[in-house]
């Protein structure tokens, strides 16, 4: 038997979210962090390129469903906790693949969970303590809402209407589990749409910026009223943080932004932004490239998050208003062409024509 060391293990660190998690906190808390990532179409190694040599950051190269890989890693580096972010995390993707989505998001998160109750349950007392699984999760596991219905609670029926929120919600039960049978220290966030840099550009946000600064159609979908609560990246992170240090064993934690927008709002902004930081009269204003196109099968209406739970518990709020957030975006996706470039490649190519070509016009 052999303690844990003082660093921690976070899975899905190359992704948007994972990256994000990592700058801040080497940033805040400065102790070594150990990136498990498969890196698929959606881990990028660059997003960490400028820390990749701090001997504080290291990143493993593999697959959560491989129990052998996950022991092995837990092993070696010892951490005394895991925030788990790894997921196959687009909801259209889902809809045209779900089976990955059932494979690493169900099946890679009961590996995880598995592997980690054995490295766990081989800790000495006070490190047993000590050690912490927070499983990061999204809102979408509660289904939608009506325009007049309260925002998610932590007590919200699960409904979730995507292979996507399916399978989170799948995973989600998994850690609750593991909790209640085997009294492992899990935590479970549940957190609204985030935006921020280094998001891939599949999703909403990213998509309109890019599009808009290249003069190609919006795609915005149905009628463009479906409502998402917005959380700035950083904040999600630092609420991350927080449930880490302070959550209570076995609780969720509902993380949001007080920032509901309906899509068609969020994309004429984009437009405005961008016509404002990359004005480009010869094309005239962005709004025009706008086009309402075929809906998302089963797409959920409304997304509201109530954050109280956290902010009574741990005191955590969001910092970053939704206005300052995206025209912090904007100027990130501005100043990191390289970057698109880079995430560009074939293969999402080959996404977007799939996803937006069978779209007709509404
Ligand atoms: P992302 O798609 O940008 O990144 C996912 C990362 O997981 C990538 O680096 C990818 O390479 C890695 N990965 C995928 N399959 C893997 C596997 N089998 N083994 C190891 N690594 C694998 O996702 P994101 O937007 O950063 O989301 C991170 C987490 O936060 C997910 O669990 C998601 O459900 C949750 N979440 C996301 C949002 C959001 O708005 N993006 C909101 C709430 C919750
Ligand atoms: P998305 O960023 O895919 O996140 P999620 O589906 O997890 O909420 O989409 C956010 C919203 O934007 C959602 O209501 C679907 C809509 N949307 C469009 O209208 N057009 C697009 O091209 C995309 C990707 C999303």
């Amino acid at each position: 038997m052999t303690g844990t060391s003082n660093s921690i293990l976070v899975t899905g660190g190359a992704g948007f979210i994972g990256s994000n998690f990592i700058f801040r906190w080497i940033e805040n808390v400065g102790s070594p962090i150990v990136n498990l990532d498969l890196l698929t179409y959606a881990g990028n190694p660059s997003n960490l390129v400028t820390i990749e040599n701090d001997k504080r950051y290291q990143l493993v190269r593999g697959d959560i469903c491989d129990a052998e890989l996950v022991a092995h890693t837990l092993q070696e580096h010892r951490p005394r906790a895991i925030v788990h972010f790894a997921a196959e995390s687009h909801v259209d993707r889902s809809i045209a693949d779900p089976g990955a989505f059932i494979r690493t998001n169900v099946q890679g998160t009961f590996t995880l969970l598995e592997q980690a109750k054995q490295y766990w349950k081989s800790l000495g007392d006070s490190d047993k303590k000590a050690f912490r699984f927070l499983h990061v999760s999204t809102d979408e596991v509660y289904g939608t809402l009506g325009p007049d219905d309260p925002a998610f609670s932590e007590t919200t029926a699960y409904a979730p209407n995507s292979p996507y929120a399916a399978s989170k919600a799948a995973s989600d039960h998994l850690a609750r589990a593991y909790f209640h049978t085997y009294g492992m220290p899990v935590l479970t966030t549940n957190c609204s749409n985030n935006y921020g840099p280094f998001q891939f550009p599949e999703k909403l946000i990213p998509l309109m910026i890019l599009n808009a600064l290249e003069g190609k159609p919006l795609p915005v979908y149905g009628d463009g009223a479906n409502v998402r609560d917005w959380l700035f990246v950083d904040d999600h992170c630092s609420a991350i943080r927080t449930v880490l240090e302070r959550g209570r064993l076995g609780e969720t934690y509902n993380i949001g932004g007080n920032s509901e927008r309906k899509n068609l709002d969020v994309v004429s902004t984009i437009c405005d932004l961008v016509d404002e930081l990359q004005p480009n009269p010869a094309q005239g204003p962005r709004r025009r490239l706008i086009k309402f196109v075929t809906d998302r099968p089963g797409h959920d209406r409304r997304y509201a998050i109530d954050a109280s739970k956290i902010d009574r518990e741990l005191g955590w709020r969001p910092s970053v208003d939704f206005e300052r957030g995206l025209r912090e975006t904007v100027g990130w996706y501005l100043e990191h062409a390289s970057w698109v470039e880079n995430v560009r490649t074939g293969a999402y190519l080959v996404w977007i024509r799939q996803n937006y070509e069978e779209r007709t016009a509404r």
